[in-house]
């Protein structure tokens, strides 16, 4: 049969709000660079599993875009399989050394430090979980060898791949990250000028590091020479020195875990739960604003954000009081879901005012005496939805956290810095904060990889994004844009964002949004105006007769499919 290969490449702000007219049949893959993308499709082409295809596209991710993710990171996979009708997540989130403490971020005086300052060199680094989590995931739905899910990488490592706009521009804009010198060597031409959009990008270093661990397994990454570089490196940091050991990453397990499933009007949508705070946050804002017709939620309507607004604030106030890894603090998970509960929070909203500050609720079952949790993050994330001809789906959400990560590199990858993820400060007001650093602890995430199924139970689509806290509230607003407002993906991931996490509401720069703000003022907001690049939406969906998907505008990738 004759394949059609169609590219939905980036698109406009102002795409219309129509269904796409290209329908992949058999298989599709949305993800943030094209070769991943590319190499993804290589695996679904060869009767790979959606888990095989995500495993191809992520080592490419490794060399293309490090400075969102990579094998030096972490990740959350969600995977649905209709032949068991079994939705199930893994956890691959770093873990923190046995080194670390509660107050490992604080300053002499014993106030939380800079998040910025905090970022770069050995302490911030987490005991990488993408490849535990990538190999029990391809164990239990992989279709072809694992070997065989190295290859693309292997030869464009060796290669080479043009070095993307986004990361020449982030270089460009970062000079501090540009000069650690992991960075400066590994993204300089002989000439000793920075590599430029365009440029080739080798990465022969990381293309040994994939053979090894394609022959070996995640073995041949957690003990070895590969651990040996990473401990190295972290101990003899350039700045800030770690205590991560051989020991802590012979010791890391990903997890397979139940994930957290709700409904949205007729929709069942299962997310990621602890420690992700994604798939509770999304299902909370979304329980609160169902009492709302779908004409009160119209995109990019005063009303729609104001009413996303304050439920986005009142699931924040929960999320920074009770979440946290669940081996360590007890996240009251069904109470923070509990539908009377969310009615009760939703009603806390005034219809034309901004309510200030929100504060946590009191859900049924337990009161856990929690602080609530100060903390930032920044960019550096990407997300890829993918379906295969048997109809299994992935959704996974990826990240080394910050842009480039700590800033530093270990056998040609890069190394995360997701203990920044963690509450800063561990005490507040002589309670403990669910989300305080401790040895083994995974630091709480905001990512959502999500699957939405219909009335009838099947597959709907496949959604997430980067972004930072942010993940949740692109999220929830870009779902409600689809199974209310009947957006097709391409239209709905173009549409501006807004964010109100707890602080001011941030308006998408550039945007129509802007016109909004006098309006939002005069309800109380304080609005800011936010940069855009941050959200990174590869939506994969299902209609009539296949697959459609779509690729956010703001990032570089493609949905491509057959
Ligand atoms: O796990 C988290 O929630 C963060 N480490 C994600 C960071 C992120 O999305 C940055 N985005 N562009």
């Amino acid at each position: 049969m004759k394949r059609l290969l169609f590219v939905l490449v980036a698109i406009a702000l102002s795409v219309p709000a129509s269904r796409a007219d290209e329908i992949a049949k058999h298989h599709m893959i949305a993800a943030a660079n094209p070769y991943a993308a590319q190499a993804g499709l290589e695996m679904l082409r060869k009767g790979g599993s959606a888990v095989d295809a995500a495993i191809a596209a992520q080592m490419v991710l490794t060399l293309v875009e490090p400075e969102s993710s990579g094998i030096g990171g972490g990740a959350f996979m969600m995977v649905y399989d209709p032949k068991t009708k079994k939705v199930t997540s893994f956890d691959g989130r770093e873990t923190a050394p046995a080194s670390a403490s509660p107050t490992m971020f604080l300053d002499a005086n014993g106030q939380p430090r800079g998040h910025g300052d905090a970022i770069p060199g050995g302490l911030s680094v987490g005991v990488p979980g993408l490849i535990a989590m990538l190999e029990m995931a391809h164990k239990k739905y992989g279709t072809l060898p694992w070997a065989t899910l190295f290859e693309p990488a292997i030869k464009l490592s060796e290669n080479g791949v043009p070095m993307t706009k986004k990361l020449a521009n982030l270089l460009k804009a970062y000079p501090q990250v540009a000069t650690m010198p992991d960075i400066k060597r590994t993204f300089t031409k002989p000439d000793g000028t920075m590599l430029k959009a365009g440029d080739t990008l080798k990465n022969p270093e990381l293309a040994a590091t994939f053979r090894l661990i394609a022959k070996g397994g995640a073995k041949a990454f957690y003990t070895g020479p590969i651990a040996q570089a990473i401990v190295d490196k972290v101990q003899h940091a350039p700045i800030q020195q770690g205590g991560m050991t051989l020991k802590d990453l012979a010791a890391y397990r990903a997890v397979e875990r139940k994930p957290v499933c709700g409904t949205y009007r007729v929709y069942k949508i299962c997310s990621m739960a602890p420690p992700s705070s994604g798939g509770i946050t999304v299902l909370q804002i979304l329980a609160m604003l169902e009492r709302y017709k779908p004409q009160d939620l119209k995109p990019n309507t005063l009303q729609e954000i104001h009413l996303f607004a304050q439920a986005s604030k009142l699931a924040y106030a929960d999320r920074n009081f009770y979440l946290g890894d669940p081996s360590f603090v007890r996240v009251p998970e069904k109470g923070l879901l509990d539908r009377t509960y969310l009615t009760t929070r939703g009603r806390l909203i005034d219809p034309d005012r901004d309510m200030g500050q929100a504060q946590p609720g009191t859900p049924p079952m337990l009161r856990a005496e929690f602080a609530p949790a100060k903390q930032e993050e920044i960019a550096g994330t990407s997300h890829m939805s993918m379906v295969d001809d048997k109809g299994r789906v992935v959704s996974m959400t990826t990240t080394v956290e910050s842009i480039l990560g700590s800033q530093m590199m270990a056998k040609g990858f890069i190394l995360n810095n997701q203990l920044t993820d963690f509450a800063f400060l561990p005490e507040w007001n002589g309670k403990k904060v669910a989300n305080a650093p401790a040895p083994g602890k995974r630091p709480m995430s905001s990512m959502s990889p999500s699957i939405v199924f219909d009335k009838n139970g099947k597959f709907l689509m496949a959604i997430g994004s980067p972004g930072g806290p942010a993940i949740i509230p692109y999220v929830a607003t870009t779902l409600v844009a689809m199974l209310d407002g009947g957006l097709d993906p391409k239209a709905a991931v173009a549409l501006p964002h807004f964010v109100e996490t707890g602080g001011p509401i941030m308006l998408e720069k550039d945007t129509p949004l802007g016109a909004l703000a006098p309006q939002l003022s005069a309800m109380g907001y304080e609005v800011r105006a936010a940069s855009s690049e941050t959200s990174g939406l590869h939506i994969v969906e299902r209609v009539k007769d296949g697959y459609i998907g779509a690729a956010d505008p703001r990032r570089e990738g493609v949905a491509i499919g057959d």
